[in-house]
């Protein structure tokens, strides 16, 4: 699927609030730092569309993109921020667990996944709950660029090990690097299947 134009529609922490949902909808989740916001900037071809940072936390709110005035993609905060208060996680997690939960054109959600890192309980926990509530997912191994072809193929054999001790099969997985600008024509092959589906 080729991108003819990625705009920002609106953030925020309310699902009712969300653009009207007669549209397919993508959502980004995973790990603070683990790249979403950049992949949504790498795939629409756009540096500056989702706000980026070194440091952990920056995405804060649910932002919806409409893509080629046709289906939505969303960025949304990461898990896993240390930093925040107690308060704001458990607001965090009321709010997200509304939009995955509730979102009813939310068609499936990235679940991306630092492919430098053996499985974290985090991200498999996360998983689980998905499972157990029946969202559908997949998995996207990010910032593949820091990794040797050997030490790539190695890392996700043990991911794909972890998973099949809890999942029977592995999930439809992808792997990218933002920054390399590899590996997005394969997320827009699937969304495309979806959309069209
Ligand atoms: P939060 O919004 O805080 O949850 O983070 P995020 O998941 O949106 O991560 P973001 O896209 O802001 O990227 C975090 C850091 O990782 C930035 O310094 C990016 O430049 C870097 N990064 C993202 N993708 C890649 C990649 O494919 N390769 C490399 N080497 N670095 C990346
Ligand atoms: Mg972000």
């Amino acid at each position: 699927m080729k991108i003819t134009s990625a705009e920002f529609v609106i953030s925020n922490t309310k699902l009712d609030l969300c653009p009207k949902p007669d549209k397919a909808e993508y959502a980004f989740i995973g790990r603070s730092n683990v790249g979403k916001s950049s992949l949504i900037n790498y795939i629409v071809n756009n540096k500056n569309l989702a706000k980026t940072s070194g440091r952990p936390g920056k995405t804060q709110l649910i932002n919806h993109f409409i893509i080629n005035e046709e289906w939505y993609l969303v960025d949304l905060p990461g898990y896993g921020y240390a930093q925040t208060s107690k308060k704001n996680r458990a607001k965090w997690e009321q709010f997200i667990s509304d939009y995955i939960l509730q979102r009813e054109n939310l068609l499936n959600l990235f679940v991306l996944i630092d492919s430098r890192l053996p499985a974290q309980k985090i991200d498999l926990d996360f998983m689980e709950w998905l499972g157990e509530k029946g969202v559908p997912f997949s998995i996207v191994f990010t910032k593949i660029d820091k990794l040797s072809s050997t030490q790539k193929h190695k890392n996700l054999m043990a991911y794909k090990k972890e998973m099949l001790k809890y999942w029977e099969e592995m999930p439809i997985n992808f792997s990218t690097s933002s920054s390399g600008k590899t590996g997005k024509e394969a997320i827009l092959n699937y969304i495309e299947s979806i959309n069209i589906a």
